[in-house]
């Protein structure tokens, strides 16, 4: 069973220097063993990020990321299960995408569980445009 999970927070003071990639380097190589896939969108001073994965592989991230100095007033905005990766590409990646992005994520509605699939959610649905741009596209010669 997959699940996703969403959740916002406040970067603490220096994180937006080496030490976010040195986090999002560790982040993916825990997640790649934990066969947990998502990405991270940052304004400088929020942090959004979405996660996807195996219910025990999730739980070990989530401990870990609520477990982190390098942020705080962590705010879960999704916890539920889903039916199939909306994030396949990435063990983790980290995009700068500016306040207006982070922001409409955080207050998109992401608490319609039950209603529908967490793949229709408004959230999801602008988390899915914000990212496809930047998946990677199948090379034509692969
Ligand atoms: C914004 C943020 C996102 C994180 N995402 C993940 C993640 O996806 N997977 C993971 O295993 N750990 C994640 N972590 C935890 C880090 O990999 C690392 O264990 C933690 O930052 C170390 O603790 P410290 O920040 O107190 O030095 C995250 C931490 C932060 C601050």
């Amino acid at each position: 069973m997959l699940r996703a999970f969403a959740y916002s927070s406040f970067a603490a003071p220096g994180l937006f220097d080496e030490k976010l990639r040195s986090i999002v380097s560790q982040s993916a190589a825990f997640n790649r063993i934990a066969g947990v896939t998502g990405a991270m969108l940052v304004d400088g001073t929020r942090i959004f990020q979405y996660i996807e994965g195996p219910s025990d592989g999730l739980e070990a991230v989530v401990r870990r990321i609520e477990q982190s100095r390098s942020h705080t007033l962590m705010r879960p905005l999704l916890d539920a299960p889903t039916a199939q990766r909306a994030v396949p590409y990435w063990a983790m990646t980290r995009l700068d995408t500016g306040q207006t992005v982070v922001s409409g994520l955080i207050n998109a509605g992401w608490d319609e569980f039950g209603q529908r699939p967490v793949a229709h959610s408004p959230g999801m649905e602008l988390l899915s445009s914000v990212l496809r741009p930047h998946f990677p596209v199948a090379n034509a010669s692969d």
